[in-house]
């Protein structure tokens, strides 16, 4: 049933409306987004409406996220239709701040978790999961959520951010869902959009190595170094993908070795990532 959907654009707002619905012993589920909503963040939203009394959706591009030579200007943004899409969720509250509502001047405090924001996308990314866990922190206290929702595809900043409630004693439920992929199986990402189409047909290579890992997961191998090197194998004969990395980790820890295949790699100018939990249905 479609509903109205409360766009607020201020914190303290925010946590006036989350510590009445808190008062009023109702549950709140907080999915965080930067936008660009697809079906992806819609799956994490409709768990959370089924899970919870109160829902809010943050919609925020974090420009702490990004590195200097990133995509924060390009970033796809369409507020309007983000809040189409969340009315018809039967969202409560869209969360929209400005940057300046997040950032003022002379907010110097940042999250670091240490150690796991190091590795592989951290590595490739310098600060991202700084900005992660501090921007992350600063929804949590501003929806004061009994659940938070994240998707799988984001493997590395799920474990980060259960790392991070977990070490800070923050009192949230990380609810993680699975990747949603399109029906040629490339994961659902904002930046999807920034594929010509050479390049959307050659991203399904991601997707293509993982099932080879998956498989050969499947016929009993469990030699790291071995599923790495089918899937580096994969990538490698398709022209248009340079991969960062590709590796089989322990998603909590993301060391080497594990049964999480993972793996990151430029589709022309595109970045994108993408993983598979090694041994289940993909
Ligand atoms: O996954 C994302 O979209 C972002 O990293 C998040 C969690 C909303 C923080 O900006």
């Amino acid at each position: 049933m479609e509903t109205g959907v409360q766009a607020v654009a201020n914190k303290a707002e925010m946590q006036g409306i989350a510590e009445g619905w808190r008062r009023a012993g109702h549950s709140v589920g907080l999915v965080p987004t930067m936008g660009s909503l697809h079906e992806g963040h819609l799956s994490l939203v409709r768990r959370a409406r089924a899970q919870c009394e109160r829902v809010a959706v943050s919609v925020f591009v974090n420009p702490l996220q990004f590195g200097p030579a990133e995509d924060f200007d390009a970033y796809p943004r369409d507020e309007e239709r983000d809040l189409m899409l969340l009315r018809k969720e039967g969202v409560d509250v869209a969360y929209l701040p400005a940057v300046g509502e997040m950032y003022p001047p002379g907010a110097t405090t940042r999250v670091r978790v240490h150690s796991l924001d190091e590795k592989l996308e951290g590595a490739h990314r310098p600060g991202h999961f700084e900005g992660v866990a501090t921007i992350v922190t600063k929804l949590f206290n501003a929806a004061r959520p009994n659940r938070a929702y994240f998707g799988q595809k984001d493997a590395q900043q799920v474990a980060l951010i259960a790392r991070m409630t977990r070490d800070l004693d923050m009192d949230v439920e990380v609810v993680v869902l699975p990747t949603v992929r399109d029906p040629d199986g490339v994961a659902l990402s904002s930046r999807n959009a920034y594929l010509t189409e050479d390049e959307r047909r050659a991203a399904r290579s991601l997707v293509g190595a993982l099932r080879v890992a998956n498989e050969a997961f499947g016929e009993g191998e469990r030699d790291a170094t071995r599923l790495r090197r089918r899937m580096v194998d994969v990538l490698a004969a398709e022209p248009l993908v340079r991969p960062d990395y590709v590796e089989v980790v322990d998603p909590a820890t993301f060391d080497s070795p594990g049964t999480l295949a993972v793996l990151a790699a430029r589709v022309g100018r595109t970045r994108l990532i993408d993983n598979h939990p090694l041994g289940q249905p993909l």
